[in-house]
């Protein structure tokens, strides 16, 4: 006969088996059961970060091409969502939006924008919510933006005069679009150009040297431990010179406007000359917003502007130039109907744009093989959640590699080709509903600027292809054109555009 004791030994060996399986089973964050989306093969400490290039948008359409529209890969140990395709980028920013509306900490951006208390990558939340309300009212709105056509139509008419008065034999258009973006930021944010040529070039190299140090994969955002070779190699003194340099120049800025504005009152309601600068001042004496605004505030949401307002849109203009001079035939067609909308009165205005539907397209289409911003601004969960049926844990980091999507032959038909026809008669757009094509991103998050930025680039462009032929220069033809990349968050041409320009002589 078996006795009790002979049961205890098994009874207790069974009992403990069932509270391990339904620990390991039966706990949610176990990652046992959950589905994650399919992984390359990682190395320790490193994970995927050797399979990165310096172009990233790249090299991680490449391996989304083994791994599927959606793929966990590991930068250091940090497992990082990519997201490839029309329908995954629906999901998060549209289904889901509101639990990928976060921003994840960065180290070089909290270093130079005042511990992210911009727009761009604070995260989401009230403060967030106000900042950027305040940007929208006071300078991105749609009547914001007509508030500011003077600005726009001076600074037009002196690049058109710059490029005639040039007696060099090529022009360089990359640096032309650069100053022109530049110095209307300049004058609606800050309410003045540079007070010299070296100070516009000083701010623009910055600029340059800021999207290079916050382009960079920073090791020590995802292998902590591996911070010092930040120390050694000289990044970390790179970045706080940088961001020391950044608040010089914007303490300054305020302290300027400070003293312009000593004795004046309500500012806001003076009139349409007053800039970003003088409506935060008053905000934060006023106290409008309902809680205070710090130095720091101003400082940062005015970085933004020069930030994402600069290069982005001058970018869009090189590779759209560009495009044109590899595709005469392109060009021919968009000289044909600038030529035609202008008429008699041989110029083109704002009020023109809407005729113009093939300039719209060629905007529309350098945007999609050129998106300014490849790879988006990162995102991060703030809960668990399930995308197209996989289990994605909160606190997931998420890159959303626009470019992929635009060039996934799924939705595009010959998506290398530059076809700005692709985009006549459809009702394809950029702001944010068409997830086959987000250059700006898309909702809670998306880009604020795109009337700021369309405005400016396609009043640009048609003025120039009205005002001028094009070619490129030392005899070279269209197909040694240089199309190469530049890394960075912002990736512009390598090369800058060089061009030689014959003037229409009727304009
Ligand atoms: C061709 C020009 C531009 C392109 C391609 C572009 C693209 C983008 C992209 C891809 C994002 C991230 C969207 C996301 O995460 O879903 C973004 C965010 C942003 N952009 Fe733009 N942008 C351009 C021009 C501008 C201009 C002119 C301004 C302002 C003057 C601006 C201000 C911002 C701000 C403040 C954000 C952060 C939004 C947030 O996180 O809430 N952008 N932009």
């Amino acid at each position: 006969m078996i006795s009790f004791s002979h049961l205890i030994v098994p009874l207790v060996s069974l009992i403990l088996f069932t509270v391990f399986l339904f620990k390991w089973y039966g706990n949610p964050s176990s990652t046992a059961r959950k589905r994650l989306p399919p992984s390359p093969p990682k190395l320790p400490v490193i994970g995927n970060l050797h399979q990165l290039s310096l172009l990233p948008h790249r090299s991680l359409q490449a391996l989304s091409k083994s791994y599927g529209p959606l793929m966990l890969v590991h930068l250091g140990r940090m497992p990082v969502l990519i997201v490839s395709s029309a329908d995954a980028a629906r999901e998060i920013m549209k289904s889901q939006d509101v639990i990928f509306s976060n921003r994840p900490k960065l180290r070089v951006i909290d270093k130079i924008i005042y511990g992210s208390k911009d727009i761009a990558f604070a995260p989401y939340g009230e403060y967030w919510r106000q900042v950027r309300s305040i940007c929208v009212l006071q300078l991105l709105s749609n009547k914001r933006v007509q508030s500011f056509r003077r600005v726009r139509e001076e600074e037009m008419s002196l690049m058109i005069e710059k490029i005639k008065c040039s007696s060099s034999s090529s022009i360089n258009l990359s640096n032309i679009f650069v100053s022109l973006t530049n110095d209307i930021i300049c004058r609606v944010a800050l309410g003045r150009k540079h007070i010299d040529a070296q100070e516009s070039t000083k701010i623009v190299s910055k600029l340059k040297e800021f999207q290079e140090l916050a382009g960079f994969f920073n090791l020590g955002d995802y292998i902590p431990w591996l911070d010092w070779i930040n120390r050694v190699n000289g990044f970390d003194a790179n970045v706080e010179k940088l961001a020391r340099w950044f608040d010089d120049f914007f303490e300054g800025v305020i302290e300027e406007h400070r003293d312009r504005k000593k004795g004046e009152t309500n500012v806001i309601d003076s009139s349409n000359e007053v800039d970003l600068v003088d409506i935060l001042l008053e905000i934060q004496r006023e106290n409008v917003a309902g809680s205070p605004i710090e130095n720091d505030t101003i400082k940062a949401v005015i970085f933004d502007m020069f930030v994402a307002g600069t290069d982005t849109s001058s970018s869009a203009l090189v590779w759209t130039m560009a495009e044109l001079l590899k595709h005469p035939k392109s060009m021919e067609k968009l000289q044909n109907e600038a030529r035609q909308v202008a008429g008699s009165k041989l110029d083109i205005t704002e009020d023109d744009l809407d005729k113009m539907l093939y300039l719209k397209a060629v905007m529309k289409e350098s945007l999609r093989l050129h998106p300014p911003a490849p790879l988006l601004l990162p995102r991060e969960s703030t809960q668990d959640s399930k995308i197209l049926g996989y289990d994605i844990a909160v606190g997931t980091r998420v890159i959303i590699n626009s470019w992929a999507i635009a060039r996934d032959p799924f939705s595009w038909e010959n998506p290398e080709d530059f076809c700005p026809e692709r985009f006549l008669d459809t009702g394809m757009d950029y702001r944010g509903l068409n997830f086959e094509y987000i250059p700006f991103g898309a909702g809670r998050r998306g880009c604020p600027g795109i009337t700021f930025a369309m405005t400016v680039d396609e009043l640009a462009l048609a003025k120039l292809v009205l005002n001028f032929n094009f070619a490129l220069p030392h005899g070279e033809v269209e197909k040694d054109l240089d199309m190469t990349e530049s890394p960075g968050e912002t990736v512009c041409k390598k090369i800058p555009l060089l061009v030689t320009v014959k003037e229409n002589d009727k304009y």
